[in-house]
Formats: structure tokens, C-alpha cells, sequence
């Protein structure tokens, strides 16, 4: 009677790693993937660069959202028309009886027109929904939610001494000295609360 003999083949098993031997040189697929991931994070990080650089406000003087310098005769005198600066949007207001000085967004505070000096009534007046403002930007009449908001400004006085809009945006005091010189910031911007 015949035997039948099985043979078993055994699996190629994976050769072991010898102890004390390391593998020290990156394969070709892993050298490859560190150079894709390092291109990646180069190229993440100028996009990241260019979007903060192009975020970031860059004004120049004299540029709206800048600052603005006058000196001279550009300056009203107390009681004067205000004097509009359309590249700034912005009036320069000196106040009648030294009342004090004041920088106008010149901005109506409903829907954005540009309200105008009508000097027969010694007021702003929008032409869109007729909002009035008297001299100061304070809120008369119309839909305006609020008083013409204002821009910080530094006065310069001709003993030499300075003077600059507080926080809540009230008008600088004068007391009576003649300004030379003024800077308007209009990137510094005080909203008005209200009819205020
Ligand atoms: S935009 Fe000035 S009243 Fe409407």
C-alpha cells in the first residue's frame, strides 16, 4: 500500500532584524515624502506672510484713513465756516465764542451721504432724508440714529503748547489762543452716542 507523503512549504517569513544593526538612510519613498511635506509647509507659510501683509492697514499722510496736517490760513478761525476736506472726509470746525475745535467726519450717520455746510442756516443738512446737524455735528432733526461721529485731532496753539481730543471726542479746548498747526487721524474715529 502506498503512503502518500505531504510536503509543507513554509512561508517566506520577513528576515528578522539583527540586534545592534540600525537603519540610518531614509528610503527613497520616505526622502520623498519629507521634501513633499517640507514644500507644503514653505508654501502654507508665505501664503500666511502675504495675507498678514495685506491685512495690516497701510496708510499714507494725507491718505484717508491717515493722518492730515494743516497749518496757516487752511485753519478757520473761531466762529468761521467750516472748512471741508473731502479727500479726508472730514470738516474743521473752530467753534464760534471759543467754544473749542473739532474735526467732522463728514459722513451722515442714517445711510451714508455726505451732509453739506448751508451756511443761510448755520447747519449741516443731508440731502438724502434730510438730517440736520448744527455747527458742532450735534443731531437736530432726521432719521440720523446718531450726532456726527469725530476724528481725533492735536491741535497746536502758537505759544507752542498742544492740545488733543479726549476719548469721548468733545472739542478741544481753545481759550482763546490762535491755532497754527492741527493733525487729524482719520484712522481714529469716535463714533457719537446717539443724539449726543
Ligand atoms: S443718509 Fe443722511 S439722512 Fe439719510
Amino acid at each position: 500500500m502506498a503512503t502518500a507523503s505531504v510536503t509543507t512549504t513554509k512561508a517566506a517569513q520577513p528576515a528578522e532584524a539583527k540586534p545592534g544593526v540600525q537603519v540610518s538612510a531614509p528610503s527613497r519613498r520616505e526622502f520623498l515624502y519629507y521634501i513633499w511635506g517640507a514644500s507644503i509647509a514653505l508654501i502654507l507659510g508665505e501664503t500666511a506672510a502675504g495675507l498678514i501683509w495685506f491685512a495690516l492697514p497701510r496708510f499714507k499722510e494725507g491718505e484717508f484713513g491717515g493722518t492730515f496736517t494743516y497749518e496757516g490760513d487752511a485753519i478757520p478761525e473761531a466762529g468761521a465756516a467750516p472748512v471741508n476736506i473731502p479727500s479726508g472726509r472730514f470738516w474743521l470746525v473752530n467753534l464760534p465764542e471759543n467754544a473749542g475745535f473739532l474735526s467732522l467726519y463728514g459722513v451722515c450717520t442714517h445711510l451714508g451721504c455726505l451732509p453739506k455746510w448751508v451756511p443761510l442756516n448755520n447747519r449741516f443738512e443731508c440731502p438724502c432724508h434730510g438730517s440736520k446737524y448744527q455747527m458742532s455735528g450735534l443731531w437736530i432733526e432726521g432719521p440720523a440714529p446718531r450726532s456726527l461721529d469725530r476724528f481725533k485731532t492735536t491741535v497746536t496753539f502758537e505759544d507752542g503748547t498742544t492740545a488733543e481730543t479726549d476719548a469721548g471726542g468733545e472739542p478741544i479746548a481753545t481759550n482763546g489762543k490762535k491755532i497754527v498747526k492741527i493733525a487729524v487721524n482719520t484712522g481714529a474715529r469716535i463714533k457719537r452716542n446717539g443724539h449726543v
